[in-house]
Parts: structure tokens; C-alpha cells; sequence
């Protein structure tokens, strides 16, 4: 058995399209440094898209604490070079949070534009899916920006349903986990093969 089958859970290689091998493994504390210079380097359209407005700066603060998910409710993956953390670019986070008091979860998701299109936004949803399978949660959703069509089309190809929101200008997405079965790993709907 070669080191990388035996790799620790949430831990995945990924050949994308350009030939270009990563990482995906869940969020580390050494990661916050990375993530605040490679905050830079976002567009801030794709920004706005994932915190819903408008930041300059990721500060310590904020990545210190998306570095530390807690074990309990939340989980964080990211998309890296295939180096060690502190060290490796970080491409892509995606992120779920169990809401408090009850059985469904937020997810957020940024594939920065230096790897989008390449199937890995799909990938993390269907990993946050897992995820939040396990902890047999009843609903997974995220909260999009009504011309987010890249986001909304992801989610429904991944199942997901849409619902008005409370704040003008967004689109509720969500996933009834509860109605997909036992199926642990699973995915959902035709075009939703696990990968
Ligand atoms: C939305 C986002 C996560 C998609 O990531 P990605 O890695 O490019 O997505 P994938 O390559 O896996 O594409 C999956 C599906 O998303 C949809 N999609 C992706 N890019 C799209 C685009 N530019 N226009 C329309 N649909 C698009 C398609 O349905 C696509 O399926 P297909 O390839 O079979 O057509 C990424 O563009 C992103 O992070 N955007 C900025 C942040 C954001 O919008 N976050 C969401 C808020 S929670």
C-alpha cells in the first residue's frame, strides 16, 4: 500500500483538467497566513459572491477563525498544492456550519477563477453533502446572490432547491437530506454521481 492510500479521512488527490495535481483536505490552522495573501489575489466580484459583500482584507481575526472550524458543528475543506500546509497556495474553501438548536447546516463555497470551471466546486458540494449526511442532518443551504448563476446552476445540478430568501437580492438554496435516503455517500438526483 503506497503512502497516499493510506491517507488520513477528507484527505483526496485530484488530477484537474490542465493536468495540475491537488490536495483537498480539510482546513488547518497553518493555513491562515496563506489564505490572508491569497485573499489578494480574488476578483472582487467572486468575493462579494461568497461573503455576500463587499470585503478588502481578510483579517487575522476572520481567518484565524475559519482555520479553526468547530469539531462539533462546523467543517471546513480546502482545495491546495500538494505541499505542506503553511506552504501550499490554497485554491478553493468550502465550508459548512450546523446552525444552533437545529438539524440543518449553511454551507459557503469559493473556487477562486485560477481553477474554477474544472469540476471542483462540484466535488467539495458533494463532500459537504457527505459530511453533513453523517452527521444525519435534515437540510443543507446556502444563501446565493440572485445573479450568481454559476453557484445556482451548481446547486441544482447537485439537487438543491430554490426558495426566496429573507434579504432582498439573495435566493435560498436547499437540499432536503432527510428525503434522500440512507444512502451515506450518496449524492443526489441523475447528474449527481458521486466522484
Ligand atoms: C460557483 C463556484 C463555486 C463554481 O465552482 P467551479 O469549480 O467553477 O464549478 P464546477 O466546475 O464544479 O461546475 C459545476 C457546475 O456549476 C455550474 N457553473 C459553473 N460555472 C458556471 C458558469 N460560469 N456559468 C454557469 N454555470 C456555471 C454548472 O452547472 C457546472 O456544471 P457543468 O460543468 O456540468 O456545466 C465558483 O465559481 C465560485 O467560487 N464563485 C465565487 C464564489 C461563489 O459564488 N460562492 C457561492 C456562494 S455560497
Amino acid at each position: 500500500m503506497t503512502p497516499r492510500e493510506r491517507l488520513p479521512p477528507w484527505y483526496e488527490y485530484k488530477r484537474l483538467l490542465n493536468g495540475r495535481e491537488v490536495l483537498i483536505r480539510p482546513i488547518r490552522q497553518e493555513d491562515a497566513e496563506v489564505l490572508r495573501a491569497g485573499f489578494g489575489l480574488l476578483y472582487p466580484e467572486e468575493i462579494r459572491q461568497r461573503f455576500l459583500y463587499a470585503i478588502k482584507e481578510l483579517t487575522p481575526e476572520a481567518a484565524a477563525r475559519l482555520v479553526r472550524p468547530d469539531p462539533e458543528r462546523e467543517f471546513a475543506l480546502v482545495v491546495s498544492e500538494p505541499l505542506p500546509p503553511g506552504e501550499a497556495l490554497i485554491g478553493a474553501v468550502a465550508r459548512v456550519a450546523i446552525a444552533p438548536e437545529k438539524r440543518e447546516a449553511e454551507f459557503a463555497i469559493l473556487v477562486s477563477h485560477f481553477i474554477s470551471g474544472m469540476g471542483l466546486g462540484r466535488h467539495l458540494m458533494l463532500r459537504l453533502v457527505r459530511w453533513a449526511k453523517r452527521k444525519q442532518l435534515d437540510r443543507l443551504y446556502g444563501d446565493v446572490l440572485e445573479h450568481n448563476t454559476a453557484m445556482l446552476g451548481l446547486a441544482e445540478s447537485v439537487g438543491f432547491h430554490r426558495q426566496i430568501a429573507d434579504t432582498p437580492g439573495l435566493v435560498r438554496v436547499t437540499l432536503d437530506l432527510a428525503q434522500q435516503g440512507a444512502a451515506e455517500t450518496g449524492a443526489t438526483g441523475a447528474s449527481t454521481a458521486e466522484t
